[in-house]
């Protein structure tokens, strides 16, 4: 079975309480609730982490090698300077997608950069929580279209 790690970068425990109308009233546990949903629905399985911490954030990513297939994450502000995450990730080899629940390119220029895109199958961003579901959905597409041609 399909296995995709979702992991949420630091304050996103803050969600439904941190800046309601940048980030929107839901809390993490309703968006992991909702994508636990549709893993159902896709017939894969999620396990989904939270941390705070850059050096929790690189060690769950490289002990995700061979147990997971494919990687959603939102790096929070860590995906505008942690090239030990963006390292961590590309060592893996897993594909990733970068999910940002606000729309960083119409915020501050800090937050136009991201270190990780470039090691991304890609990036979504502005889509609110349902950004993680788009994130989910294509890359048990892509995973699923590559296990059927190998
Ligand atoms: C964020 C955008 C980042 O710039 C910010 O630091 C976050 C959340 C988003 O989901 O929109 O913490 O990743």
């Amino acid at each position: 079975m399909i296995s995709i790690l979702v992991l949420n970068g630091p304050n996103l425990n803050m969600l439904g309480k941190r800046e309601p109308h940048i980030y929107g009233s839901q809390t993490l546990a309703d968006i992991t609730a909702k994508l636990e949903n549709v893993a159902q629905e896709l017939g894969v399985k999620i396990e989904h982490k939270q941390s705070n911490f850059e050096g929790e954030l690189v060690e769950t990513i490289q002990q995700a090698m061979g147990v997971h297939d494919g990687l959603v994450i939102n790096p929070a502000a860590f995906t505008h300077y942690s090239y030990a995450i963006r390292d961590a990730i590309a060592s893996t080899g897993i594909p990733t997608i970068e999910v940002h629940i606000s729309n960083v390119h119409a915020r501050e220029e800090f937050r136009q950069i991201s270190v990780i895109a470039p090691i991304a199958v890609g990036q979504i961003t502005g889509l609110g929580a349902d950004g993680y579901e788009w994130a989910l959905r294509t890359l048990v597409r892509r995973l699923s279209t590559a296990k059927a041609q190998s």
